[in-house]
This record gives structure tokens, sequence and C-alpha cells, in this order.
């Protein structure tokens, strides 16, 4: 397996690559060349190292889920705890290293786009700690549903830029983002989320995400001596998934599931399931497994989690899907809903509603391991966000005692 894709001109196989206006081809030039020489650069990376252990508060750990693996009965698994990065999801790994890179390229603005929040809110956190001003593309639904994160931006002292057009999720908030930074480039430097968009961010994002396979490479030969089965990842763009299976990609024994959001079933419209249910096409600048209607427009999706309401993917994962690397499948928003459920009550960490879902993938009876066999979930962020839509859909009501309680 190349681990060294993509090509020069970004490509990973027949994915990736640069499908834009032409207006937006310097700012991506000016990018790829500064993302290069940093990339070389031994005082970045250790500028971008310090950050990640005294700020964020890296590495995570990788912790022996004893009881939920016990109760499922088969062998062991693990969880990467990126739900314990400093903002609460693996979001801060990239927006370090990417906001690092503006500062070095002398940009005083930074954007985002952001759907659960967790990206815009680790963008706004950097951006406080930088002394940078920020504008955040978020959808008016996913302002309602994720409220906390929305509150936390605006304490940091980051612009919330609503976005009211399309379904008003992510996939809106990202044209919003792209077009600003159209207009913008010159002083503003475009944090993306995920490995998606035009080259170089799939690269870049991956590269800046891969901290967390390397981590837990280490981590799991350290506990166990030996390589793990399985890595489980949900994907929305894919970079948290992407990021822990990329330092794994060489070794053939470890069997990579990318697990995307099911939502209300498999009809078009009720799902996000861009690798298994999708088709080739072009997004946001790159080619890459996309819904989309028969007449190749992109199809509206649904998910109960916001950071996976995204009608692409990202081509590396994309690429690795069509050589059959990849394994991929799809569960629903209930599923979803009573692994966050089950995984708090059984193992005291609530999980984000994203990650809930690689946590309901192994809960299946048929994706039951061995006992001999280990198994690692990325537990790409922590569930606090989600408590009031979850709470709602639920009927808990924090005001009044249950009926069991004391
Ligand atoms: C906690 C969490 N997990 C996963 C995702 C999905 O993104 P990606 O596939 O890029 O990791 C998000 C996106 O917002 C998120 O907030």
């Amino acid at each position: 397996m190349n681990a060294e894709l993509p090509d020069g001109a970004g490509y990973f196989g027949g994915f990736g690559g640069r499908f834009v206006p032409e207006t937006l081809m310097p700012a991506l030039h000016q990018l790829e060349h500064a993302y290069e020489e940093a990339r070389q650069d031994e005082s970045f990376q250790k500028e971008l190292d310090y950050y990640l252990r005294e700020y964020a508060g890296r590495p995570s750990p990788l912790y022996l889920a004893e009881r939920f693996s016990e109760r499922l009965g088969g062998g062991k698994v693990y969880v990467k705890r990126e739900d314990l990065n400093h903002t609460g999801a693996h979001k801060i790994n990239n927006t370090l290293g990417q906001t690092l890179l503006a500062l070095r390229m002398g940009k005083k603005r930074v954007i985002a786009e952001t759907g659960a929040g967790q990206h815009g809110l680790a963008t706004a956190t950097a951006a406080a700690m930088f002394g940078l001003s920020c504008d955040v593309y978020m959808g008016d639904e996913d302002i309602r549903r994720q409220k906390p994160n929305v509150l936390k931006m605006r304490l940091l002292g980051t612009r919330i830029m609503p976005v009211h057009t399309g379904a008003k999720t992510l996939k809106d908030a990202t044209n919003e983002a792209l077009r600003d930074w159209m207009a913008s480039f010159e002083d503003t430097y475009y944090v993306l989320g995920s490995v998606v968009g035009p080259h170089p961010y799939p690269m870049m994002v991956r590269d800046f995400q891969s901290i967390i396979g390397r981590e837990a490479r280490r981590q799991i030969l350290e506990k166990e001596n030996r390589l793990p089965d399985y890595l489980v990842a949900c994907v929305g763009g894919g970079s948290n998934s992407i990021g822990l299976f990329h330092p794994f990609l060489g070794d053939e024994s470890v069997r990579m599931l990318a697990v995307e959001a099911g939502g209300r079933g498999s009809g078009l419209g009720e799902h996000a399931a861009s690798l298994c249910w999708g088709a080739p096409g072009v997004l946001h600048g790159s080619k890459s497994y996309i819904l989309q209607d028969e007449d190749g427009q992109t199809s509206p999706v649904h998910s109960l989690a916001p950071g996976l309401d995204y009608p692409g993917v990202g081509p590396e994962l994309s690429f690795l899907k069509s050589t059959g690397r990849l394994q991929c499948d799809a569960v629903t928003d209930q599923e979803a809903l009573d692994a966050f459920r089950f995984f708090a009550e059984i193992e005291g960490i609530i999980p984000a509603l994203e990650c809930a879902h690689a946590i309901a993938y192994l809960m299946r009876e048929e994706n039951r391991t061995a006992e001999d066999e280990i198994s690692i979930i990325c537990m790409s962020g922590r569930g606090d966000k989600d408590l009031f839509e979850v709470g709602e859909i639920l009927g808990l009501d924090s005001s009044e005692p249950q009926e069991d309680e004391g």
C-alpha cells in the first residue's frame, strides 16, 4: 500500500485533485508552497509538538474499555481518547497546525466552516490564543442543535456567520467559507476542518491528524506488544479516521473500518453514507465519493450527528475504499443513540454522537470480535455538545428527578 500519496497534483489514485475556479488557484498555490516549506522545517514541527503537548494535552490516552469489552463478550476494545484533548475533540490537532501555518504566512484573519461546532471551536480557540481575528461559518440548523459550542465560540471572541441556504448544515457552511476565501485570501487563511476540499487540504489535514495513529501505534505496542486487528472510526469528511488509519497503512494485518451515518435508512436524503452508497463525483474542489441524485446534483443528507451530516468524504478514504484496503459500513441514528447511552453507562465516558457510530458498529452482533482479537476505536470527541439534543430525544429533563432517583 502506497502511503506516499497524493501525487504532485494532489491525486490519490483517481480521487482528489483541484476542481476550483481560476480565482482560487493563487490562494491554493500559496498555501501549497507554504505548507511544503513548513513540513520540512524542523522548527515548525517542534513548535507544533510544543502546542500539541502543552496546550492540547497530548498524548491522549489509549484506554482499555474493560467493561465494554466484557459486555460485548469478545476481544479487547481500546479507545483512543481524542475526547480528552482541549476543546473536546480531535479537531484541535489540525487547527493548531493550520493556525501556526497562517501565522507563518503572515495572515491576520482566519475563517472556518463548522457542523458539530467542534472544528469551529478549535479554530476559535487557536485564534484566541495566537491573537488572530476569526469568523466561523455555520448553518442555522447546526447553530440550533449545537448551542454549547456556539456560546463557547462567541466567548472566545469569534464571529459566527450564520448560513441560511440549502439544508443549513455543513455543506452549505463550507460553500460560504470557500466564497469568503476567494475574495479575502490576501489577508485571510481558510482553516478547513477535514480531509476534504482541493489539494493540498486533504494531505495537510491528514498529516496533522496522523498524530492520532502514530501515538496509538506506539501505545498498543507498549501495552500489548502487538498490532491491533481492527481500527474503527466514524467518518464525516474523514479526518479522525484517516488520522488513526494512516500510520497503519503498511501493516497489512490491521483491518480498517470506516463507519458512516446511516441516518434513518438507505433512501437518498435519509443518510450521509458517501463511501457506502455514493458514487465518484466532485464536491468542494476535489473528486471523491459523493451522494448525488440521478442528475449528478449533490443530494440532501441526514444524520443525527452534525459532524457526519455531509454528502462527501475525503479523496484518500475514497481511494482506499476503491482498492479494498478500507471496509465501510453505515450505522443508523437509533443505533448511535443506543451506543451513546450504553457507553456512558458502562464506561463513564459520554461520547460525541459522531463517534457513538463507531461504538455502535462494534456492538452489532455480527461484528463482535474473537476473544484473542484487539480493536481500537477512535473516540473522536466528547458528548457535551450533544447533551441538549439527546436529552430532548430521550426525554431526559435536568430539572426533574427521574422516577428511580432518590
Ligand atoms: C467529535 C467529532 N467526530 C467526528 C467528526 C467528523 O469529522 P471527521 O470525519 O473529519 O473526523 C466531527 C466533525 O465535526 C466531530 O465533531
